[in-house]
């Protein structure tokens, strides 16, 4: 691959927090080390510490050595290094861009990316000086990490700001979840099968359930998430995504609008709840002291100084309200310090309609197809077939048809290498647009909003363990389960 490709000024504003050297930086070294970005690219760190160049590229290095599971190849280091530049800037304060500008206007032709690791209150500021220092040119794009706000009205606030300086085709919302592989194969299993199609809708499916189960607990991001929780934290956005995905009709082509036009849609169709169904048909739940992979660990809330009604767990049914999935309810749940950490999507079919074996139809496990995201990625289709011998009457069981991608690559990529290059390759499918952030706010703030009010209570579970029992009264009111084997 020619390194001549992918060439642009890649500015990480909020450069030494977590989310930077946890993902960013080791996301931006595997592209350069594999050579998807030009060597040229200069990767531009923008923090508020007075920092030499020096001290920046050792950080950047111990750091790389702590995140990246294979460490660091000292050679690549070598090469990767020389694309490394810091610059220090007070985001609120319009004065200090000097330093950024004058090392901008090296190369004014380049494509720049703006990636905003901060938190959203400076979004504002930074796209400001950006422009009062006349650093947005047509070829300037601007990344936006969550949290996008709180609620609609906050989100809009932020997104206005951002768009008072850049058109929405320059803004990149991250969803981290739409860059993981399994969860872009959704489409091309939808969408590259004549299989699925037919089936794909409320005759054949009877419900799905998305489940995206952590076993670590809120780490050292207590005063985010104590704001956040697991609502606004996971169910607004990336189980959302992963509905619209399942959800979405066929798009006329992979386009970026194309592909959101009926993302969109799905989340207009989202039947919004009244208090009734915040009361029955969603779940709000915080952990208490437990167990976690061995080690005995505290409760959410047993180092509080005053008690906080923030949820770790959420679950829900949703509908949709469309003539596909007319009847069909997508249950949800996302959970920290659950027992293990799994991820998967399950489309669970009906059953068949009359059985000829001689045992009812009930009997006969329905098809399932359990699209796994963690912890390892894969793709199971649950058929029945015979039982191979002489026994006598025909003996059923159930099998699974695996339909992952043969392995042929060493590593596979995360999720962030695959939007960093996006957003450098000026790719816009797998980002969020402005109406689809502010339909899942608009769907998520009715909920909210219950939940201050108590419709619901706050259910308590214990760390390490499935959740709490109300999320299985959730589904078995319908007469169903979850897919915990
Ligand atoms: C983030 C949330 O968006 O996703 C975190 O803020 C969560 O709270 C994380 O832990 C989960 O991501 P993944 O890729 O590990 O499932």
């Amino acid at each position: 691959m020619s390194t001549k490709f992918n060439l642009c000024d890649f500015i990480l504003f909020g450069g030494h927090g977590d989310l930077a050297f946890r993902k960013l930086m080791p996301a931006l070294y595997h592209l350069c080390s594999d050579e998807y970005i030009s060597e040229e690219t200069r990767i531009i760190t923008v923090s508020r510490r007075d920092i030499s160049q020096d001290e920046h590229i050792n950080l950047v290095k111990a750091k790389l050595e702590e995140f990246l599971e294979e460490g660091i190849n000292q050679e690549q280091f070598e090469k990767f290094k020389k694309q490394l530049y810091v610059v220090q800037i007070d985001f609120s304060n319009d004065s200090s861009y000097e330093p950024l500008q004058k090392l901008l206007n090296e190369h004014t032709d380049r494509h720049r990316i703006n990636y905003l690791s901060t938190s959203p209150n400076f979004f504002g500021d930074i796209c400001s000086s950006l422009n009062n220092w006349d650093l947005i040119t047509k070829n300037t794009r601007v990344v936006l990490e969550k949290p996008l706000g709180k609620d609609l009205k906050s989100s809009q606030e932020i997104n206005k700001k951002v768009l008072e300086h850049f058109n929405e085709d320059q803004v990149f919302r991250i969803d981290h979840y739409l860059g993981k592989d399994t969860v872009q194969n959704i489409l091309a299993l939808r969408f590259s099968n004549r299989l699925f199609m037919p089936l794909w809708n409320s005759n054949h499916i009877d419900h799905v359930q998305i489940t995206v189960a952590e076993s670590v607990g809120v780490e050292n991001r207590w005063e985010y998430y104590n704001e956040y929780g697991a609502l606004r934290d996971m169910i607004q956005n990336h189980l959302m995504q992963l509905i619209c995905l399942i959800a979405m009709e066929p798009p006329c082509s992979i386009d970026a609008n194309a592909v959101r036009d009926e993302k969109v849609k799905v989340l207009r169709s989202f039947r919004k709840m009244n208090n009734d169904d915040i009361k029955n048909k969603t779940v709000r739940a915080q952990y208490t002291a437990g167990s976690s992979e061995g080690k005995s660990v505290a409760g959410y809330c047993d180092n509080c100084e005053v008690p906080s009604d923030t949820e770790t767990y959420a679950a829900m049914r949703v509908d949709i309200d469309n003539w596909r999935w007319n009847g069909v309810p997508f249950y949800i749940r996302s959970g920290k310090r659950m027992q293990r950490r799994n991820s998967e999507i399950v489309i669970q079919f009906k059953t068949i309609p009359h059985s000829i074996f001689g045992v009812d139809e009930e009997s006969i496990n329905a098809n399932k197809l359990v699209i796994t995201l963690q912890p390892n990625e894969s793709i199971e289709l649950k058929m029945m077939n015979k039982i191979p011998g002489l026994s006598e009457g025909m003996k059923l069981q159930q099998v699974d048809l695996e339909l992952n991608s043969p392995h042929n690559i060493d590593r596979k990529p995360d999720a962030y290498e695959r939007l960093i290059l996006d957003v450098i390759r000026n790719e816009a499918t797998l980002f969020m647009r402005l109406d689809e952030v502010e339909e899942a706010w608009k769907w998520a703030d009715v909920i909210i909003e219950g939940w201050k009010n108590n419709i619901t209570s706050m259910k308590k579970y214990t760390a390490g363990s499935d959740g709490p029992s109300a999320a299985v009264q959730l589904i078995a009111k319908d007469t169903r389960s979850w897919n915990d084997e």
